[in-house]
């Protein structure tokens, strides 16, 4: 039933949980006719997602915001018609004199005047919007106290197709992320593994103050004791007795970057365990800003230590199901809480010397951390060769199966079938191989977001080699070289699959 504007909807919206499409943005990107490359596969997926979440959900239009009359844009609509999907609309109710109190409201207000009319309680609503983002709604009355979960929560996805699995999965939302969450706070108290969505990357958790639960770690990840790992907290109270030392800059620094991808080096205390740091005495930490991560720090009470949730050496994970692939039946626990946003490491920043040195490029640039204390080193301009400053610094390391190599011009290989491609922008060239954009639009932060992804992709379809562009040296395309030059280094010498 598609309603027109001003019809009234007698629905019963009771019996299933309710999808919002967020009718503008999702317009502007399926129909984009400049930004994206794979447009049509875009529009595809997302009509295949809602052909199959429509039978276990009710699905309703959020009409454009901030003007007087709904829009006259139907393209969407026509879209989803024409794929036989049914479709309610919030702005059923601009009828009569109410009409122009809904003037301007937020997508978010519709969704809440809508679920009032209709009876959908805040955990069985859901929100699409553009980027393949979904928002979850509870009510913290229902929640009980004691969370600092925010009352909406956005999560985002690779693809469509994740997006289904996960509301598939879960059908209750909000509820059944905070059980997991609980769940997970348990079994690091127990001393067992958690698998923990983070803004970079996903982390494979334990009890940092536990080193019996840390060495499952290492032997998970088949990760050499010699490399340490990096201690999350979820804020700086929890930080102060893990260190002897927290100097003026590292203060300042954390105070602009916290929560988010910075990890600061420095001298431990003997609180944390000597199996974190490698023996070493100084300790890694960082304040995620996932609001998953930091609710299960905080409800554990425990400060975690976790690397990257990958086997050691290899590409790093930012969905679960990366995790699941290459470390199931390790863990614990997991919490799968979508695709992470930065999707590269943390920066590493060490405060032990005279200046701050960064020890490896990561989600925030140099420039950044600069315009904030000043002059810091970074061994990639000072010191390249020696990764004895960060015993797990190694030349090579974010490895595919498929030989991965830099090349300056990927077009010489556009007859090669049995090679992928790996571009960071728009090209004209027609490829006979695979091919994966890390940014149709050339943005930077959206490859950095999709590199491991990419690379999985390609690492997939048995290929003989994976040959990879490097984007411009600046910013965050710093950290994304400094992760394609290691893969790219595990196989220097080696000839091709
Ligand atoms: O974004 C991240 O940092 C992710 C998420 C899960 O938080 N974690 C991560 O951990 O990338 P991992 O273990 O994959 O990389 C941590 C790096 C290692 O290369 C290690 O050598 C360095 O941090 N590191 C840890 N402790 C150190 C220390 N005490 N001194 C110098 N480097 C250290
Ligand atoms: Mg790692």
């Amino acid at each position: 039933m598609v309603l027109q504007n001003g019809t009234r909807n007698d629905k019963d919206y009771s019996d299933r949980p309710v999808i919002f499409l967020e009718k503008k943005t999702l317009t502007e990107e399926i129909f984009a006719s400049d930004r994206r490359v794979d447009q049509r596969r875009l529009a595809k997926d997302f009509v295949s997602a809602l052909l199959e979440l429509k039978t276990h959900h009710h699905l309703v239009i959020v009409e454009e915001t901030g003007i007087s009359e709904p829009s006259t844009d139907d393209r969407l609509n026509t879209l989803l018609l024409e794929s036989g999907i049914d479709l309610s609309n919030t702005s059923e109710h601009r009828t009569g004199k109410d009409k122009s109190t809904l003037d301007g409201y937020s997508t978010v207000t519709q969704i809440e005047q809508f679920s009032l009319r209709h009876g959908i309680p805040a955990e069985r609503r859901l929100l699409i919007q553009a980027g393949t983002k979904v928002s979850i709604f509870s009510d913290q009355r229902d929640l009980g106290t004691g969370t600092f979960l925010p009352e909406m929560l956005a999560l985002c996805f690779h693809t469509y197709n994740d997006l289904v699995s996960w509301i598939l999965s879960h059908p209750t939302p909000y509820k059944n992320l905070l059980e997991g969450i609980r769940a997970g706070a348990e079994v690091i108290r127990e001393g067992a593994l958690v698998v923990l969505p983070t803004e970079t990357v996903y982390g494979l958790g334990a009890d940092a103050t536990n080193p019996t639960a840390v060495e499952k770690i290492f032997t998970a990840k088949k990760r050499p004791f010699y490399d340490p790992l990096i201690v999350h907290v979820s804020d700086t109270k929890q930080m102060l007795p893990l260190v002897t030392e927290f100097s003026e800059k590292a203060k300042a620094l954390t105070t602009h970057f916290w929560p988010g991808p910075l990890t600061i080096v420095l001298p431990k205390s003997s609180l944390v365990p000597s199996i974190v740091t490698a023996g070493s005495p100084s300790v890694a930490i960082r304040m995620p800003s996932n609001p998953l991560a930091l609710e299960l720090i905080r409800l554990s009470e425990r400060p975690i230590a976790a690397p990257s949730a990958n086997l050691f050496g290899c590409t790093s994970p930012t969905t679960a199901r990366h995790v699941q692939q290459q470390l199931g039946g390790t863990y614990d626990a997991i919490i799968d809480g979508g695709a992470c946003i930065v999707g590269i490491e943390s920066t590493v920043i060490s405060f032990l010397g005279e200046t701050p040195r960064i020890l490896r490029p990561g989600g925030i640039d140099q420039q950044a951390i600069e315009a904030c204390i000043g002059k810091v080193l970074s061994d990639r301009q000072d010191n390249p060769e020696d990764s004895t400053t960060s015993p797990g610094m190694l030349p090579s390391h974010y490895a595919t199966s498929t030989p991965l190599r830099i090349v300056e011009n990927p077009s010489n290989y556009a007859s090669r079938i049995d090679v992928g491609v790996l571009l960071f922008g728009k090209c004209e060239e027609d490829f006979l191989g695979p091919v994966e954009y890390l940014s149709p639009s050339s943005d930077p932060t959206e490859a950095a977001k999709r590199l491991y992804q990419a690379m999985r992709n390609l690492d997939s379809l048995s290929l003989s080699l994976i040959v990879v562009k490097l984007l411009p040296e600046t910013g965050i395309g710093i950290a994304v070289n400094n992760r394609l030059r290691k893969a790219a280094n595990n196989f220097s010498g080696a000839s091709e699959k």
